[in-house]
């Protein structure tokens, strides 16, 4: 949820932590904070408040050290400020420490600690971590990597940190347990991140820590430790995505950017899966006709926005593999003892590949039997290492927290993994699924083509921009992108809205509808037209202002705004549908003069419970 940066190398640390926090400031923006080897003393600075305070108070302070630790930090224990914010030292000011993560024996260890002495300064879990690797310190051991390890052993929850020490000032360890950690390396200078983006400008190399694997790094070299200190060797991965595609590239917003980027990131998922005249090609995953034959459910489980992808994918694979699919909220099913043998595929969807209910439900789908298998767009993130296979949706960085283009490409790859599927079980006819691989490649001109065409979107949101609830209706897959056309407005906008299957309207909330109210529907179900046209009608009569956004043809004259997009296959066409859903929510913001990037109280990745 928050971000944490690191540097140990000859030039002047605070300007490399302080350009990594602002491109990680995204996963958490309440207050910032860094801490810099001053001539073996440690120097910290810290403010609430978004990392541009961060940097004025750094010119007034100017940290030169070649050494240092920083974190951008998006309150769990205790509100937003000064105090609360990291690094934090222990009592002595000879440790330092950044952590993301929740230690939630943190009140048993305060209190251990407050019995032998120290003196907390902050109501946060973190600020227990410096101070009990002090007190392990002067008790048990002079070597700084093994009081720090000491504690961790300590600690329950996640967590990855980042530590200083004027004891050995020109170090940092790190490590971590259930909580991303990267290493960066490039000639002569190590990086510490959470997130491979804030370091991407400075190198592609990377170590990626796992659970409780220490990182000991000084100029000269890094020594990775396991959980019991024995030396290990880790390899270096190198990561391909470019850093000008984590940049604005000239659009006002991360978001904007992301929603124009969907016709190259679907091609990028499509890659090479969906050869002309020849079966699907998915090497990742090696399913044969006796195992998906033999399976009783798919589950599909995924939080926010990927869980409406399964919700879309329960769709495709019911029609073409003609299996039950079961989707879930990982927040859910994680508590709810679901049924699941080894006859179960349990699918995973995670943009981030981090959030911390579906890490949990992945584990406990494995511990049941189940296969798994990851759908995800970040390369080695956590929930890639949990699962037993992974496909990456390759949509490239997603930066703006609410997801767009993750949306679509997972779509777009679950459609080809459902008709891998029904290819090895025959499922489908040969022609139908033919259809289907020639609809997902021409996908992409269409969504071009939408966003070619957004002047009545621009309209919607400048005569809208002020309502306060609006409704999103449809049937069957148009009820589909519904929700997640109601999830954006909401996360973005901050607008009380509501998705709804239109034949449920008349069980209750058809009560709210009076004059004025904003209705925006999408029809493209040709089969279910004209029963959602007489439930848009009833809206109508109850004094409703109508958004449709159709493929379809029928009169529409007393409808208030109305788009016309493009045809595809019933089961893409949220992929379509999706993209002006989109739209209307960032021109509300941006009317609204919102910052749509980072919406309040909301963070790109969910790392707590
Ligand atoms: C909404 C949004 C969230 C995420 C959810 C899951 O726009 O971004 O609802 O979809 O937090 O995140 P990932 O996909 O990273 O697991």
């Amino acid at each position: 949820m928050c971000g944490i940066v690191g540097y140990v190398g000859n030039r002047k640390s605070s300007e490399i932590l302080l350009n990594g926090l602002s491109r990680l400031e995204y996963r958490g923006y309440d207050s910032a904070g860094i801490a810099t080897m001053e001539r073996n003393k440690i120097a910290c600075i810290k403010t609430k408040g978004k990392v541009k305070s961060l940097i004025d108070l750094e010119k007034e302070n100017s940290l030169n050290g070649a050494i240092g630790i920083a974190h951008t930090r998006w309150a769990t224990h205790g509100k937003p400020s000064t105090e609360n914010s990291h690094p934090h030292l222990d009592n002595s000011k000879k440790f330092a420490v950044v952590h993301n993560g929740i230690i939630e024996n943190y009140k048993e260890l305060k209190s251990f600690l407050q019995k032998n002495g120290y003196t907390f300064y902050s109501q946060t879990d973190t600020e227990i971590i410096p101070n009990l690797i002090a007190y392990y310190y002067k008790k048990m051991t002079p070597r700084f990597l093994e009081a720090v390890q000491l504690a961790c052993n300590d600690l329950i929850g996640s967590f990855a940190i980042a530590v200083l020490s004027t004891y050995e000032p020109n170090k940092i360890i790190a490590v971590r347990k259930d909580s991303p950690l990267v290493i960066g390396k490039s000639n002569f200078e190590t990086y510490i991140c959470s997130d491979v983006l804030g370091i991407l400008a400075y190198t592609k190399d990377f170590y990626i820590l796992n659970d409780y694997e220490y990182a000991e790094i000084s100029k000269d070299e890094i020594k990775f430790f396991n959980k019991t200190l024995q030396p290990i060797e880790k390899e270096i991965k190198s990561i391909e995505w470019d850093f000008s595609t984590a940049e604005k590239n000239g659009y006002d917003d991360f978001m904007l950017k992301e929603i124009y980027e969907q016709p190259i990131s679907i091609r990028e998922t499509i890659g090479s899966k969906l050869p002309i005249d020849a079966p699907s090609n998915l090497d990742e995953i090696t399913f044969t006709r006796k195992y998906l034959s033999s399976l009783n459910k798919i589950f599909i489980i995924g939080c926010g926005t990927a869980m409406h992808a399964g919700l879309v994918a329960k769709a495709m694979f019911e029609n073409l593999c003609n299996i039950p699919v079961e989707v879930d909220i990982a927040s859910e099913f994680r508590y709810r003892n679901p049924i699941i043998n080894e006859k179960t595929l349990a699918i995973f969807i995670s943009q981030s590949g981090e959030t911390a209910d579906t890490i949990a439900a992945l584990k406990l789908a494995k511990s049941k039997g189940a296969k798994t298998l990851a759908i995800c767009n970040v390369i080695e993130s956590t929930i890639t290492r949990e699962a037993d296979y992974t496909i990456y949706t390759h949509a490239g960085p997603e930066i703006a927290v609410a997801s767009t283009k993750a949306y679509t490409s997972q779509l777009i790859l679950l459609a080809i993994i459902a008709i891998h599927f029904a290819e090895v079980l025959k499922s489908t006819d040969t022609e139908t699924l033919n259809t289907f691989k020639n609809d997902i490649l021409s996908i992409s001109n269409k969504v071009s083509e939408i966003l070619e065409n957004i002047d009545i979107l621009k309209e919607f949101a400048q005569d809208n921009c002020n309502i306060e609830h609006a409704f999103f209706i449809g049937r069957r897959m148009d009820y589909l992108v519904s929700l997640e056309g109601s999830l954006k407005l909401k996360e973005i906008t901050y607008i009380h809205s509501e998705g709804y299957a239109a034949g449920e309207l008349k069980h209750g909330p058809i009560a709210l509808i009076e004059n004025g109210i904003n209705v925006i529907t999408i029809i493209t179900d040709q089969e279910l037209m004209d029963k959602t046209l007489s439930n848009v009608h009833e809206v109508i009569s109850r004094g409703a202002r109508i958004f449709a956004i159709t493929n379809l043809n029928f009169p529409h004259n007393d409808f208030d705004y109305f788009l016309n997009i493009p045809k595809t296959n019933e089961l893409l066409s949220p992929i379509l549908s999706v993209i002006p859903l989109q739209l209307i929510s960032y021109y509300i913001a941006k009317e609204k003069g919102l910052d749509v990037d980072k919406p309040r109280n909301l963070a790109k990745s969910v790392t707590v419970e």
